[in-house]
C-alpha cells in the first residue's frame, strides 16, 4: 500500500477543524476525524483503494453537505485541493468518491469506485455503536424532537446498515456496533416500558 502524504493530509485536518469551528453535534470536525480513521483502517484491507483518494476524500466528505454548506459542485473541496496543487485528474476521483458516500444522493446505488465503497462505509460505521446512538440524540435534542422519535430513526436507518456495508472490514466493524445499537435498545425499552 502506498504511503500518505503527511503535509497535505496536516492542512486537510487544519482546513476541516476551521470550516466545522461553528458546527456542533451530528457534524462536527470530530465526525469528520472518525470518518478519516475508519477510513485507514477499512483501506489497510483494501488493496484496489488508493490511499491519498480515499483519505482526502474522507477528510473533505462533508465540506460541501447542502445541510450545511451553500456550495455547488463541491466548491469546498476543490479550493482545498486546487490550492494544494493536486492535479485535475486527482481532484476529480476524490470528487467522485465525496459524491458517492451520500445514500440520499445516490438512491441507495453502490459507489462504483473503490474509494468510494471504503468512505461511504466509513461514514455509516459513525451512525452506529455507541458514538451512533450519542451522535442521534444529538441531532434529536438539535432538531427539537422528543427522545422517542429519535428511537424510531435506529429501526428506520441506523438497524439497517449493517447489511450495506460494502467491505469485509467494514462488515466487521460493523457487526460489533450493530449487535450494540441492539443491546441498547433492549435496555432502553426495559427502563422506559410503562411510563
Ligand atoms: P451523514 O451526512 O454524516 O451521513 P446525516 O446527516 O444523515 O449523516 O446524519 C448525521 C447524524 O445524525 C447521524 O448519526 C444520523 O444517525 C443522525 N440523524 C440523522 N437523521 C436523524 C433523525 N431523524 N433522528 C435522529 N438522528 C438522526
Ligand atoms: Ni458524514
Amino acid at each position: 500500500m502506498e504511503s500518505l502524504n503527511e503535509e497535505i493530509i496536516g492542512k486537510a485536518l487544519d482546513y476541516v477543524r476551521e470550516l466545522f469551528r461553528t458546527n456542533a453535534g451530528g457534524h462536527d470536525a470530530d465526525h469528520t476525524l472518525r470518518v478519516y480513521r475508519n477510513t485507514l483502517l477499512i483501506a489497510k484491507e483494501e488493496p484496489d483503494c488508493d490511499l491519498q483518494v480515499a483519505a482526502l476524500a474522507a477528510l473533505l466528505h462533508d465540506a460541501d453537505d447542502h445541510k450545511l454548506f451553500h456550495t455547488e459542485n463541491n466548491a469546498n473541496a476543490r479550493a482545498f485541493l486546487e490550492a494544494n496543487g493536486l492535479s485535475p485528474e486527482r481532484i476529480e476521483r476524490i470528487c467522485e468518491a465525496i459524491n458517492s458516500v451520500s445514500f440520499s444522493r445516490n438512491k441507495g446505488k453502490r459507489p462504483c469506485t473503490p474509494e468510494g465503497r471504503v468512505v461511504q462505509d466509513a461514514d455509516r460505521l459513525d451512525a452506529m455503536g455507541a458514538i451512533g446512538v450519542a451522535r442521534a440524540f444529538a441531532y434529536g435534542g438539535e432538531h427539537g424532537r422528543p427522545m422517542s422519535e429519535t428511537v424510531l430513526h435506529f429501526h428506520d436507518k441506523l438497524l439497517r446498515l449493517r447489511d450495506l456495508m460494502n467491505t469485509e472490514a467494514g462488515r466487521r466493524i460493523a457487526e460489533r456496533r450493530h449487535s450494540f445499537l441492539e443491546r441498547f435498545l433492549e435496555e432502553y425499552y426495559e427502563e422506559t416500558s410503562g411510563v
